[in-house]
């Protein structure tokens, strides 16, 4: 990327993800590239990314973790697109999943199946098999009931499954209650206080060989604390364990750091990480290897989402601004009540208004944004920010919505990494009715 001068305009919005998306002469830019090229081109809604932006976040891991054992496995969910795995893939990464899906996914992006880590609390038999055959790195185990199962799974193909147990530290993330996880009341791990006696039982297991441990608190976590305090938990219980006479190759501990969307202020991935391996040190773990399962942090604010102003509708109480884009394209505002930016594309003189942003589908949860301040008309480009991560990941086709198109910048390149969902694609799967009424 090229180094930008300055905006003409000094009144610009806020925009996460800067410098990668910036306002050159009036015109939003990403990276190299007008998104104004890109809309016309290929249409809306219309994801773009950054590659440029992708590199630096993982650079800030990779330079808080230089020195060390560390295997940076990125969390395929937050983006699993395979040009995103693939970037982070050749970039050095190991990958963390979730599903056989995303595991096909995985290997279809290159990636080494030593360096995969199977998350989940409803792993398959059929899935846990496939990651068996492929020679999966570590299973991520939830609950006892698992760990019979990858036992006997294993065993009948006469292979011994690496395991680690997913250890719920019983910390609060702060964050939101749908994506806190390591809280007593969640679905996720194993209860920390259960946890010695499971790793003596998974120790008894022939199919099992116990490599590790792993914890993972939550999602957008935006302060150092709630960290360093699983960390204190996790570190107890890997020296119970080890005291017991399991040793512990790995510890992993999650993904979970947040994003600036409106103006939050999370710690650096490298200051984060400065702060746990201060932490592990002191406790005499600084020799183990570490697993980090980041998502949101890599790509979320690598992303956005430009949609096509549709209509302006003047109503007694509100003012609505009518997209392209809509819940099944960017569901988060209408799934966690999720703030995201949105900027035009373009600054120009336009009357000025209060608006809720909304979409086409038929659902008053189908907004995007709500009170917002834009000057916009019909026609006008807006960009939906911070869009790189559990957006397209977690689109539907709802209301028949063809999923959006997806680009990928590097510097002045551009290349098309999904095609615009047709119709066509939507049916393909489903069979006209043979059985008459
Ligand atoms: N590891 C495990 C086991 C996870 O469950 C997750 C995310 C991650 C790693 C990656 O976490 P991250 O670094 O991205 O925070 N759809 C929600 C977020 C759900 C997160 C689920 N688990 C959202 O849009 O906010």
């Amino acid at each position: 990327m090229t180094p930008q001068p300055a905006a003409a305009n000094t009144d610009l919005p806020r925009l996460p993800g800067q410098p990668f998306f910036h306002y050159r002469n009036q015109e939003l830019w990403v990276e190299d590239v007008p998104v104004s090229t890109l809309a016309r081109a290929h249409g809306t809604p219309l994801f773009i990314y950054s590659q440029g932006a992708m590199l630096a976040a993982l650079r800030a891991y990779q330079r808080g973790l230089a020195g060390r054992r560390a295997l940076i496995c990125y969390a395929v969910k937050a983006n699993s697109s395979l040009a995103v795995l693939q970037t982070f893939v050749q970039a050095g990464c190991g990958l963390d999943i979730v599903s056989g899906g995303e595991l096909s996914r995985a290997l279809r992006a290159g990636a080494d199946p030593r360096r995969i880590v199977f998350s989940g609390v409803g792993k398959t038999r059929q899935d846990m098999r496939f990651a068996l055959e492929v020679g999966i790195g570590c299973f991520n185990v939830e609950s006892r009931q698992e760990l019979d199962v990858l036992h006997e799974v294993a065993s009948t193909l006469g292979k011994r499954a690496p395991v680690s147990l997913r250890v719920n530290p019983d910390v609060d993330a702060r964050t939101h209650p749908y994506i806190s996880t390591g809280l007593k009341g969640n679905k996720f791990g194993i209860a920390h206080d259960q946890a010695l006696a499971a790793y003596r039982y998974a120790a008894g297991l022939s199919g099992l060989e116990v490599v590790g441990i792993d914890c993972h608190i939550g999602s957008q976590i935006t302060e150092a604390a709630p960290y360093l305090d699983a960390m204190d938990r996790i570190l107890d219980l890997a020296t119970a364990v080890e005291a017991a006479g399991i040793p512990l190759k790995h510890i992993d501990f999650g993904g979970g750091l947040g994003i600036d969307y409106q103006g939050e202020t999370p710690p650096s991935a490298d200051d984060l990480w400065a702060q746990l391996l201060r932490r592990l040190d002191e406790r005499g773990f600084g020799d183990k290897a570490l697993m980090i399962e980041p998502g949101r942090s890599l790509v979320g604010n690598a992303g956005l989402c430009i949609t096509e102003a549709l209509y302006l509708k003047h109503g007694d109480q509100k003012h609505f601004l009518i997209v392209d884009a809509a819940m099944n394209d960017l569901p988060r505002p209408a799934m966690y009540e999720a703030y995201h930016a949105i900027v035009p594309v373009t600054l120009q003189e336009r009357p000025t208004g209060v608006f809720d942003v909304v979409g086409p589908v038929c659902e008053s949860g189908d907004w995007l944004g709500r009170d917002r301040t834009l000057a916009v008309a019909t026609g006008d480009w807006l960009a939906v920010c911070s869009a790189g991560a559990y957006c397209m990941s977690m689109s539907s086709n709802y209301n028949t919505r063809g999923r959006a198109a997806e680009v990928l910048v590097a510097g002045e390149r551009v290349q098309l990494i999904r095609e615009r969902e047709t119709v066509d694609d939507q049916w393909r799967l489903e069979r006209p009715l043979d059985l008459k009424p």
